[in-house]
């Protein structure tokens, strides 16, 4: 448990004009995740007292995705936008039920961490007004100035759009991310105006308000990507690289083998078990866990499933929600598997589609099986017995049983159940006419 009370305060009112999107800025995604969730659960680390976030009108969409992540978190509407200062302000009843510490982060600044959030909080508590974190992009085009004084101290944060040129030539740039001590919070954020190029009320006026209220400024400094902000589809992707870069690494790091990590693409809730092996080109959606000694081949969507110890998927195979594998089941070469239990040493190994469907223990279902699993209107399920063998190009139109270690022969379209150890067949009789094409001429001589 943190000694001090702390507030976080995270912004998501911004109309995102820059992302040229219908949808709210802080609900675009990186790594599978929206930019708010990340915020959120960088905040979760940090072990926070309390939550406020301050939403668009109109932007339920976003209250949501708060609520889903935090359910208790106290959301506040901005009604108009009017610059991150008077967005603070939106959550006033919240600063003002007192913390030691209030934490004001961006939902656009997906990277950031909790101990550099953390380093923010600690200047708070050793005696800090305001704090902030900076950092030194390589095109610092759009980010504030940080101004320091000659003795290194931080005395104010000028925006770009207000900057001068020797100003604009600092590349200490703010993260956006503050803290300010919870008793004079309110003061500072009252005492900003709107009087700059923009006619906003910025927040990063609270440092030389603080300044000239006698209070200590403090500036952090971390690495640029973990402050990268995202105003357009451009920051979009560059995060995405950072953030995919993380996630490889922390992978690596929990004894996940890739031979080409730069090619797979991770969510940030994917969970590895050890000596997991993945192919170059694979992708994973969000709702992924992936047992010890998995291995994964190339070209594979991986997305909601769950994948039990010694599994092998792919190469092109594609898992879609719900599924569910189990123990040293084989999903082989363009197989895609939704909403579907293949139990333990169960096979699939080339191009099958298996939705809605159990696949018990041991069965083994051959090449170009299809669970017909939709009538046009609803989907049913199939359930295949332990033991069970499917010919290769069967059609199992659904709801259907085929019964444990029963057999099914190839080409067959099956739709009525079949008992335990039946065999099944479904298809037309081949028939043979003899000499029913002319022999060729005989050109031997
Ligand atoms: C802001 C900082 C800048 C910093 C940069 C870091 C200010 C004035 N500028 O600029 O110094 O370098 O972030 O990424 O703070 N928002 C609201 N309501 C508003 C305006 C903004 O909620 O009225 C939210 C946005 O949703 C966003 C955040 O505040 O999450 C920052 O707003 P944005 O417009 O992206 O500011 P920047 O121009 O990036
Ligand atoms: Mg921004």
């Amino acid at each position: 448990m943190r000694s001090r009370t702390c507030l976080a305060i995270v912004l998501a009112a911004g109309e995102g004009i820059r992302m040229q999107s219908r949808r709210p800025k802080v609900l675009h995604a990186v790594a599978g995740q929206s930019l708010l969730t990340h915020v959120l659960s960088a905040l979760d680390r940090l072990d926070v007292t309390g939550v406020a976030i301050v939403v668009g009108p109109g932007h339920e969409a976003v209250a949501d995705e708060a609520k889903r992540w935090r359910a208790n978190a106290a959301i506040y509407i901005q009604s108009q936008r009017r610059g991150t200062a008077h967005a603070v302000l939106a959550a006033r009843e919240a600063i003002a039920r007192g913390f030691d510490d209030i934490v004001i982060a961006f939902g656009d600044t997906p990277l950031i961490e909790a101990a550099t959030l953390k380093q923010l909080c600690d200047a708070l508590a050793a005696g800090a007004g305001a704090a902030v974190v900076g950092f030194r992009p390589t095109d610092p085009t759009g980010y504030g100035r940080l101004i320091l004084d000659d003795a290194g101290r931080l005395v104010a944060i000028r925006e770009e759009k207000d900057a001068s040129e020797q100003e604009r030539a600092i590349n200490l740039c703010n993260g956006g991310v503050m803290g300010l001590a919870g008793s004079v919070a309110l003061e500072i954020l009252e005492r900003i105006d709107n009087r700059n190029a923009k006619e906003e009320f910025y927040l990063t006026d609270a440092i030389e308000i603080a300044q000239s209220m006698g209070l200590k400024t403090v500036a952090l400094e971390a690495a640029e990507d973990e402050l990268r902000g995202v105003n357009n589809r451009a920051q979009l992707a560059e995060v995405e690289a950072a953030m995919q870069q993380r996630l490889r690494a922390a992978a690596l790091g929990a004894g996940v083998t890739m031979a080409a990590p730069e090619t797979v693409f991770l969510c940030a809730d994917t969970v590895f078990g050890r000596d997991v092996v993945i192919e170059p080109h694979v992708v994973f959606g969000p709702g992924v866990v992936v047992e010890d000694d998995v291995v994964i081949h190339c070209f594979s969507c991986i997305e909601g499933a769950h994948l039990g110890s010694g599994a092998s998927v792919g190469p092109f195979a594609r898992l879609r929600p719900g599924t569910r594998i189990g123990l040293r089941v084989r999903i082989g070469n363009f197989v895609e598997v939704k909403a579907a239990t293949i139990e333990d040493g169960a096979k699939a190994n080339h191009l099958s589609y298996i939705g809605d469907a159990r696949v018990g223990e041991g069965a083994n279902v051959g090449a170009g099986t299809i669970t017909c699993n939709y009538d046009g209107i609803a989907k049913h399920q199939t359930d295949i017995g332990k033991g069970a063998f499917i010919g290769s190009n069967s059609s199992l139109v659904a709801p259907v049983r085929i019964g444990n270690g029963a057999y099914i022969g190839s080409g067959s379209v099956i739709t009525d159940d079949v008992p335990d150890h039946a065999l099944a067949l479904g298809r037309g009789r081949q028939a043979v006419k003899t000499n029913w094409r002319r022999p060729p001429p005989d050109t031997t001589g």
